[in-house]
């Protein structure tokens, strides 16, 4: 596993900030290590400002203030082409008029290696990403995903330490992602390469990350391995930006250490919660409870509050089941059950208790 101590990162913002206007800050605090043979990705919508952190990595954009680094050395006047540093873009246009064994013998002739030593390397990158009868060809005969795969051997071809990519497989089909998304894991381990991977699509980065940097508006919201951020967010940015939840609005009645009770705007029932992001009673509250968390008719402790719920609608989904719910006013309130014999498929109109575990529901900002 990566290290993430300060004294062994490989690469590092420090508090770095870039405005392109001069005046609206668009990179606005970033302080970030990544460990040596890390795969770290950048995820967040589209204008939080990822692909701006990837250029100031990459050396195409300077920083407004801050220091990068790399392996301990200061990058930021460094020139791209002298950072050694792979990339991979969404479009990265291979070029056209060179076959793919060409394509890939570029970056080498930029560096003067010889011919026998350009071969070699070029065999072993195209076999990696199991291209390897492929050199004599152009790009225009290959499908999109085969032209990714070789932007991929080209970005691995002069054996860089780091590799950067941009959203490499955003214009593939589903099926071809989810192959090429296990391939650039593999090879980035077998490798050790250090990997900064930038995505919008939150499957992606909690299948192929070590860690995850959740951005909005141009600031890391929370920075965590996929299952820390998946089972506890910090915020309700990331509660609703990962995975699917439900969000019921309140205010703090009880506070005692690891507990809250939570009163409902709607309805003034109360529900348990875990106090994340709340600090006193009074406290406005967004709570988010994941669909899988919510038990029907629960049989919790003899303290335990539970809510009363009118079934909507039930879907069938093969291996699990979603019952759409009426809660507390709102009528999205979505609960999924595994596909089991034993397991209830409830009608609409049937009023049922739902409850969880308090753990299982955060009390986040609101
Ligand atoms: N070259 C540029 N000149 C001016 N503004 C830019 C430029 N590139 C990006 N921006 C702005 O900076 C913000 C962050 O953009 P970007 O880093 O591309 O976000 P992301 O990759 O997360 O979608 C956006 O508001 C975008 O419009
Ligand atoms: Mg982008």
């Amino acid at each position: 596993m990566a290290s993430t101590d300060s004294s062994t990162a490989f690469v590092e913002f420090d508090r770095v900030q870039k405005s392109y206007d001069g005046e609206t800050l668009v990179v606005k605090d970033l302080n970030l290590s990544i460990g040596k043979g890390e795969f770290l990705t950048m995820l967040g919508p589209s204008g939080s400002g990822k692909t701006t952190c990837l250029m100031m990595l990459a050396g195409f954009e300077t920083a407004t203030h801050g220091e990068i680094r790399l392996d301990g050395k200061e990058i930021n006047n460094i020139p791209p082409h002298k950072r050694g540093i792979g990339m991979v873009f969404q479009n990265y246009a291979l070029f056209p008029h060179m076959t793919v064994a060409e394509n890939l013998s570029f970056p080498l002739e930029v560096r003067k290696l010889g011919k026998s030593e350009r071969e070699q390397k070029i065999k072993r990158a195209l076999d990696m990403v199991q291209m390897g009868s492929f050199g004599g060809r152009r790009p225009t005969q290959l499908s999109g995903g085969q032209q990714q795969r070789i932007a991929l051997a080209r970005a691995l071809v002069f054996e860089p330490e780091l590799v950067l990519m941009d959203e490499p497989l955003g214009a593939l089909d589903k099926q071809l992602r989810e192959t090429l998304q296990f391939e650039i894991t593999r090879v980035a381990h077998d490798l050790g390469i250090t990997v900064v991977y930038v995505t919008h699509d939150q499957t992606e980065a909690l299948t192929m990350s070590d860690r995850v940097a959740v951005f909005d508006d141009g600031r890391i919201q929370q920075l965590a391995a996929p299952d820390t951020l998946y089972e506890q967010p910090q915020n309700s940015f990331v509660a609703q930006f990962i995975g699917e939840n439900n969000t019921l609005r309140g205010k703090v009645a009880k506070l005692s250490g690891d507990h809250c009770v939570v009163r409902l705007d709607e309805t003034g029932e109360e529900i348990d919660a875990l106090p994340v992001n709340v600090t006193r009673e009074g406290d406005e509250t967004l709570v988010s409870i994941r669909p899988e968390r919510v038990e029907f008719n629960p049989e919790l402790g003899p303290d335990a509050h539970t809510l009363t719920a009118e079934v909507l609608e039930f879907i069938y989904m093969g291996d699990v089941f979603r019952t759409r719910l009426k809660v507390a006013g709102r009528d999205d309130f979505i609960v999924k059950t595994r596909n089991r014999a034993d397991q209830t498929r409830f009608a609409p109109g049937q009023k049922i208790q739902i409850g969880w575990l308090p753990q299982d529901c955060r009390a986040l900002d609101p």
